[in-house]
């Protein structure tokens, strides 16, 4: 569905001394990696996201606490909830992404394609929902 994006399971290397889980770029997850960032101490009922990249590709793993992710290709939406830091979301380019429902002390990391880039965002609703549709009508 939604153009691709999953939840990929990680290794979970597990012993009496705790737990190690680990990402390979092209092995775990279908991008080599450009960037990484993390979100954090987000106030209780925000919203991060809320916008598509053109170009940019992600996984976004919970490393702590637990949060949403709504997912929009323009013409179906999909919730993920994240809450174990032994998978994640693969968001692939093109799609309208959300995050919200932040726990307390929640951690977001988010492992990014290509660095930032400002003109890879779109911030319209309308004009993602319109470049979304000329797409699929190219296909
Ligand atoms: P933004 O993309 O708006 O965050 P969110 O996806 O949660 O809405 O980024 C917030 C700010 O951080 C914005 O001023 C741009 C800056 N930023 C960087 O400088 N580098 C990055 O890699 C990212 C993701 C954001």
């Amino acid at each position: 569905k939604l153009n691709g994006a999953k939840i990929i399971d990680l290794p979970k290397n597990l012993d009496r001394r705790g737990n190690l889980s680990v990402i390979e770029e092209l092995k775990n997850i279908p991008f080599k990696i450009k960037r990484a960032y993390w979100i954090y101490d987000v106030p209780g009922g925000e919203v991060r996201g809320g916008h598509a990249y053109k170009r940019n590709q992600e996984f976004i793993v919970a490393l702590s606490g637990s949060f949403d992710v709504i997912l929009d290709n323009g013409k179906e939406r999909q919730i993920f909830s994240l809450n174990r830091s032994y998978y994640g979301l693969y968001v692939p380019k093109g799609i309208w992404r959300q995050m919200q429902n932040f726990s307390t002390n929640s951690l977001a990391l988010i492992l990014a394609s290509i660095r930032f880039d400002v003109a890879d965002y779109v911030y319209d609703y309308e004009l993602f929902k319109q470049m979304a549709n000329e797409k699929n009508e190219h296909l």
